[in-house]
């Protein structure tokens, strides 16, 4: 669900991109949607199985989130407080959801999407369905969403090249554990033949080495780079990388490390 086309990134990056994908109803449409994802070139497919519902988000509730946005007097005096923001969302052509409008018959504008995208998330996905999806992408396979090792098991015996261990930021179930919690008996499970990558609260440098010590072949992040972009745009994020690989640097210093891939669980103070 991105504001830019699979294509529009295609155009604008000259590295290696990857591509996430949460399952709809319309089969159709997800199988066009894999077929562009492998036109383009992406390196990798991201299958998301974690958002099958939308869980209940207390925060967007009460702040009143909604496709397209309400034209509410405290939406419009957010606007007239950052009037430089405003100007560039006037200039953007990129405001609606680059992959859905106008690939879906119907779906045109921000309402006609909201109402289209609030009936296509498919509740009854299955590992069935996961399979559908490994057999229309022949490139890497990611499985993002997986908590438990019954299911870690499974995304392996399908051929996912990598899972990520995530709840999706604690996003969806209030009360679930956290991803660094099931990580261990996960890695225990797969990792000999799956890598095992994990997400969740990761905000530091040091934050990526204990789950590199737990087991973690690699670590993504959600809020810190979302939160370097808005500081300071595109360098905001940039920074946001050099400050957690600096902290991952100096953290392996002072743990008498240099070489990542030899770093285990003694690191960790019990
Ligand atoms: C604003 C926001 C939007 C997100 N959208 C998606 C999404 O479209 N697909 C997805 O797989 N995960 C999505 N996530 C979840 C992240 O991919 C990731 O699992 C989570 O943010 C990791 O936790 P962190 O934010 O503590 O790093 C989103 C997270 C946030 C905060």
């Amino acid at each position: 669900m991105s504001i830019c086309s699979i294509e529009a990134v295609a155009e604008a990056v000259s590295k290696p991109f990857w591509f996430q994908l949460y399952v709809m109803r319309d089969r159709d449409y997800i199988a066009r949607l894999i077929q562009r994802a492998a036109a383009a070139q992406c390196s990798a497919l991201v299958l998301t199985v974690d958002l099958q519902i939308m869980g209940q988000r207390h925060k967007d509730i009460h702040n009143g989130l909604s496709t397209p946005p309400r034209i509410t007097p405290k939406f419009l005096l957010e606007i007239v407080r950052k009037p430089a923001w405003a100007m560039r969302m006037l200039g953007t052509s990129n405001r609606g959801f680059g992959n859905v409008v106008g690939h879906v018959p119907g779906v045109e504008n921000l309402k006609s999407l909201g109402a289209w995208s609030a009936q296509q998330l498919d509740p009854s996905l299955t590992w069935e369905d996961a399979a559908w999806v490994r057999d229309q992408w022949q490139g890497k396979l990611v499985i993002k969403g997986i908590m438990c090792e019954e299911d870690a098991r499974l995304a392996a015996e399908l051929g996912a090249d990598a899972i990520v261990v995530s709840n999706h930021g604690g996003r969806q179930l209030d009360g679930a554990p956290s991803s660094i919690q099931v990580l261990p008996d996960i890695v225990r499970a797969v990792g000999k033949s799956t890598e095992v990558w994990v997400d969740g609260g990761i905000r530091s440098g040091q934050d990526v080495l204990r789950a590199i010590a737990l087991g973690a072949k690699g670590t993504m992040i959600g809020r810190a780079f979302l939160y370097g972009l808005g500081a300071g745009g595109e360098a905001g994020v940039t920074r946001c990388l050099q400050i957690i690989r600096n902290e991952l640097d100096l953290t392996m210093a002072f743990c008498g490390v240099t070489d990542i891939n030899a770093v285990t669980s003694d690191i960790l103070y019990r």
